[in-house]
């Protein structure tokens, strides 16, 4: 009797457990997660919630992490995927990613084999990416912890000015190929591309082929939609975060790994959506019911508020692309002026290529015009994505588009093929 019992909980356990790691938690359609247990059109997909270490060794990809110190002191590592086991002798050229705020290098990794870090391993580049100051866990400053008030103390401004700059030594000194580095920003790591030209020009037109942004953000006249709505609190909500002596956001909470058994139901799924359309832009019909939770449960990285209230500053402003704005005081010991200063983009020299979508709310196409008209290097250029403009890209086609190799990928292997190889 005893014996029967046991063997009954150790089959329920094992029983429950492998079904709890692999119940199904992508569904082709939306309406397919009304029943995900019994629907066959219903799978389990590892990747949701995954690291980007566990997405990219599960696809079967080397991977390596290098450390490095910023001149402020920030611990970070770089993620790179060096080749892609089947050609190791090719000569790469080496090519940086900067993903969105909150994304990190998971913004190239959300798709699986669809996404854009293994397209671009595959098409023969030696893959770099970026993980923001703050995203990572354990001692992460020289002199600072994680909780106190200074090192929550920067915005994409830093990230470019300090970050960058430490990052493409890193992969210098690891220039085995004698090429130059491409420097790839998505969204927010777009804006951080340009503060690095901008403000280390001579380190940027030694070392960059040069720069691609897609879904770029400079100004902010028509974009940034619910920032805009947010803008007119800034103070407000600065004051009320200060108090509470919070200064890092994480979007979502961290390590969703562990919350084994969440899945999107239904109603979670629906919602979810109609929240990220009010965000990013209207469905274009290019978004697939199945890649949904990689999107929404995938571990977002921690950000600081300033990043959150300098956008809304620049809001405020009329949409300048403008510095930290710290008051008169300050403003006047930093920049000499009581106004914060715009950044002058015509400081960039290195070829820039914009690549940009009529649909996207947060990098809208008037924006995006007005910062090719600010560009005045030699080498520039501007595409809407899709070419044939057959669908409205919204901002978050540009990582999960179903035909995104045919609409996006090979558009910029294209351009940079003929305008940054060698
Ligand atoms: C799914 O199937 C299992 C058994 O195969 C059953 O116990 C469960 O009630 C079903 N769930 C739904 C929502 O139909
Ligand atoms: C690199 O940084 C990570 C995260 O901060 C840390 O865990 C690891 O020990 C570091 N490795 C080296 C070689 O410094
Ligand atoms: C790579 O290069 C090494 C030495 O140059 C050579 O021995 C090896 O066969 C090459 N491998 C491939 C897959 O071409
Ligand atoms: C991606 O992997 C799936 C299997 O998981 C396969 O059916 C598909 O052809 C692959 N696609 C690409 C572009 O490699
Ligand atoms: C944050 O950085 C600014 C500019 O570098 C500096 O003036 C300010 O004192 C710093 N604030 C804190 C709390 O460290
Ligand atoms: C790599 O080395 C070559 C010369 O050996 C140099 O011309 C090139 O600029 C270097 N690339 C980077 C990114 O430092
Ligand atoms: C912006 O930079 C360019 C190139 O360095 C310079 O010619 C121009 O005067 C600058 N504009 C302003 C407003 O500082």
């Amino acid at each position: 009797m005893l014996k029967t019992a046991t063997i009954l909980v150790f089959i329920f356990t094992i029983f429950f457990s492998l079904s709890e790691c692999q119940k199904n938690n992508v569904c082709k359609n939306i309406k397919d997660y009304l029943d995900i247990d019994n629907n066959t059109d219903c799978w389990y997909n590892p990747d949701v919630g995954a690291s980007p270490e566990e997405i990219i060794t599960r696809w079967g990809y080397p991977f390596e992490t290098h450390n490095f110190t910023t001149e402020d002191g920030y611990i970070n590592v770089l993620y790179r995927i060096p080749h892609d086991n089947t050609d190791t002798n090719i000569t790469r050229q080496p090519i940086l990613l900067h993903g969105g705020l909150g994304g990190g290098p998971l913004t190239f990794l959300y798709i699986g084999n669809r996404s854009l870090a293994f397209f671009l391993v595959d098409e023969g580049f030696d893959v770099w990416l970026s993980n923001r100051r703050g995203s990572l866990n354990g001692k992460v400053h020289r002199d600072y912890e994680k909780t106190d008030e200074q090192f929550w103390n920067f915005t994409f401004h830093e990230c470019g000015f300090y970050d960058i700059k430490a990052e493409i030594n890193l992969i210098a000194d690891e220039n085995t190929s004698h090429k130059k580095i491409i420097l790839l920003g998505f969204s927010m790591g777009s804006t951080e591309t340009y503060i690095y030209a901008m403000l280390r020009k001579k380190h940027a037109n030694n070392h960059l082929a040069g720069i691609i942004s897609i879904s770029p953000i400079a100004f902010m006249t028509r974009s940034g939609g619910v920032i805009a709505k947010l803008a007119p609190f800034a103070t407000l909500i600065e004051s009320f975060l200060r108090k509470g002596n919070l200064h890092a956001l994480a979007l979502t909470e961290e390590g969703a790994k562990e919350d084994e058994n969440f899945r999107l139901s239904f109603p979670k799924i629906v919602f979810s959506k109609s929240f990220l359309e009010f965000i990013v832009g209207k469905d274009s019909s290019q978004t697939e019911a199945a890649d949904l939770p990689v999107y929404f449960r995938s571990k977002t990285t921690p950000t600081s508020i300033k990043t959150l209230i300098h956008f809304s500053q620049e809001v405020n402003a009329g949409g300048q692309f403008q510095y930290y704005d710290y008051g008169i005081s300050k403003n006047l010991n930093l920049y000499k002026s009581i106004h914060p200063p715009p950044y002058n983009l015509s400081k960039i020299r290195v070829p820039v290529h914009l690549f940009y979508g009529e649909g996207d709310r947060l990098s809208s196409e008037q924006d995006v015009l007005k910062l090719y008209d600010s560009l005045t290097m030699k080498k520039k250029s501007l595409t809407c994505i899709p070419e044939d403009k057959s669908v409205r890209f919204n901002h978050a086609d540009f990582t999960l588009a179903r035909d995104i190799k045919e609409l996006l990928y090979e558009v910029l292997l294209k351009t940079i093929r003929e305008k940054l190889s060698g």
